[in-house]
């Protein structure tokens, strides 16, 4: 290790990163920021297409992406999940994108809405991560887990109840992982994004209430582009956040600052 920190440290050259969620949105541009920094990059999500545009995309900026179509129904889906990406090598990073919202009055949420929604945003990424993790400590190997968590990690925005839960959840799981496997020389650590407008969003800010009770909240006084999530994600998977563990970087325009 240099006295100083340099460029390099921000590489990713060498890395096999998984990126859930990368079929587009928020996961695909930090699919693409990884790829650019010279991550081995393994992109999921259901949609093949959306997959293969996403590798396309990383191509043209001399990176490299696998698509994997995957359906993340589960726990029960990532020891099949893991042992397909295993094509690719060990895996040293991995961040968890691919997320659900359900907008519903929390009085008319039905039982089943609420488990899919805390399925993929929070069951899903706890074993995935659980099941690097015994992967990775085997192997004695160092890894950086970035987890996608959001406002409603630190307030309880209306109509999203269940969404509300599993990023609250996906916090704790995020500090309970960094101090278990920190020892390890694994990594745990949170992005938490503002408002991005994507498939998940487009219903709130398609209407006038929805986009004025969210542009009036954002110092910023603008909406995140998703290539703006590249830089945290980049930096929580490299050496350049070495020391870092157990944190959320919200990168939010400045709302929960305000
Ligand atoms: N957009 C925002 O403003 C915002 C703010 C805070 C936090 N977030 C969080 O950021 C993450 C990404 O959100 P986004 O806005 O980019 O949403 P998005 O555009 O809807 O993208 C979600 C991704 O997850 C994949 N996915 C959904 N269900 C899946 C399943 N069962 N198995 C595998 N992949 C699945 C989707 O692909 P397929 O449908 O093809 O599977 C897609 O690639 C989520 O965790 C979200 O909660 C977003």
């Amino acid at each position: 290790m240099t006295a100083h920190f340099t460029p390099a440290g921000f590489r990713l050259d060498g890395k096999h990163v998984l990126v859930t969620g990368a079929g587009r949105g928020l996961g695909r541009a930090i699919a693409l920021s990884a790829a650019a920094f010279g991550a081995s990059v393994t992109a999921v999500a259901r949609t093949a297409g959306q997959l293969e545009e996403t590798a396309r995309a990383a191509a043209a900026l001399d990176g490299e992406c696998v698509p994997l179509a995957w359906d993340l129904t589960g726990a029960e889906a990532v020891p099949g999940l893991l042992e397909a990406v295993a094509a690719q090598g060990p895996v040293d990073g991995v961040v968890h994108a691919a997320g659900v919202q359900h907008r519903v009055d929390a009085v008319d949420v039905e039982p089943a809405d609420f488990r899919r929604v805390m399925t993929l945003n929070l069951e899903v990424p706890y074993f995935l991560s659980a099941a690097i993790a015994r992967e990775q400590m085997a192997r004695g190997a160092a890894g950086s887990h970035v987890f996608i968590a959001s406002l409603n990690s630190t307030i309880g925005r209306p109509t999203c109840s269940p969404y509300v839960a599993s990023k609250t959840g996906i916090l704790g799981v995020t500090r309970a992982f960094s101090t278990e496997w920190s020892p390890h020389g694994i990594r745990a650590n949170a992005i938490g994004p503002g408002f991005y407008r994507t498939a998940l969003t487009e219903d709130l800010l398609t209407t006038e209430a929805g986009m004025s009770a969210v542009m009036g909240r954002i110092p910023m006084n603008r909406l995140g582009q998703p290539s703006e999530l590249g830089g945290a994600a980049v930096y929580l998977l490299s050496a350049a956040s070495a020391y870092v563990s157990g944190q959320v970087l919200n990168v939010d325009g400045g709302w929960l600052a305000a």
